[in-house]
């Protein structure tokens, strides 16, 4: 779809019922994100969400599924070793992920080189990493001075080399978020990261407008005049593949 210049979309998905709700709307990619913890699970953070969490809810979503690509999260501190990485992905695939999200930059080009050698495909998430919201002191834009984003790209390259499949790329400035997806031949998907990357992602909760917090900029909410949520998801589908969604109003 890169390659064709086809733009993909990806939803978060954390049960049964909702998988199998998107993938039937043609959501292209599923990912069973840690934000579980705050959407599903009422936590403050991302943080206190386990393995064990992430294992329960790919199970569910993968029993959903038919067609689409199933991204799980490594949670917090799951991955600070290649061998813990490589244990934890291990039993998260086994429960139907077809590829591990790791959030952190190039401190992670042997994990990602540890994953791929065992055939394990990886998803790489540069950007705002929420996982470590408590030392960066928020929910951020990253990538805004110019020696960030010369790191940021750097560290897209690297990761890239070391064998990442997917680059996520979240709450980065547009014009950034362009020149990466143009320099990767990997996807790139974007949250917050303006309209040139190859794919879009947003939290299912905030697309169908029912979300408790308070909603960052590049959210939109697809449920306004719509009168079911398969008629938001797919009216979400429809605006990332017509260039629609995200506009400048949703980028940064
Ligand atoms: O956990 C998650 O849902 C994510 C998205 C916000 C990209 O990582």
């Amino acid at each position: 779809m890169k390659q064709a210049g086809e733009k993909f979309t990806c939803l978060t998905a954390y049960d049964f019922t909702f998988a199998h709700v998107l993938d039937g709307c043609g959501v292209e990619v599923l990912l069973v994100g840690d934000s579980l913890g705050m959407v599903i699970q009422g936590q403050p953070t991302t943080v206190p969400v386990t393995v064990d969490d992430m294992i329960y809810h790919t199970k569910a979503v993968s029993r959903g599924n038919r067609n689409a690509l199933i991204i799980t999260d490594m949670p917090f501190l799951s991955h600070t070793s290649p061998a813990e990485a490589l244990n934890n992905a291990g039993r998260i695939m086994r429960e139907g992920a077809h590829i591990v999200k790791l959030e952190g930059g190039a401190y992670l080009v042997e994990t990602v080189q540890e994953l791929s050698k065992f055939g394990i495909p990886v998803c790489a998430h540069l950007g705002l990493q929420p996982q470590s919201v408590h030392k960066l002191g928020g929910y951020k834009i990253q990538g805004r001075s110019e020696d960030d984003a010369e790191k940021m790209l750097e560290e897209a390259k690297l990761l890239q080399e070391a064998g990442a499949d997917l680059m996520l790329l979240e709450c980065v400035p547009a014009d950034l978020a362009e020149k990466i997806t143009k320099i990767l031949h990997i996807p790139v998907i974007g949250i917050g990261a303006g309209p040139h990357c190859d794919g879009q992602v947003l939290v299912l909760h905030d697309v169908l407008g029912i979300t408790a917090d308070i909603k960052p900029r590049f959210v939109k909410n697809f449920m306004q005049g719509q009168e079911s949520i398969q008629a938001a998801i797919q009216a979400y589908v429809k605006a990332v593949k017509n260039g629609d969604y995200p506009s400048e109003e949703h980028s940064f």
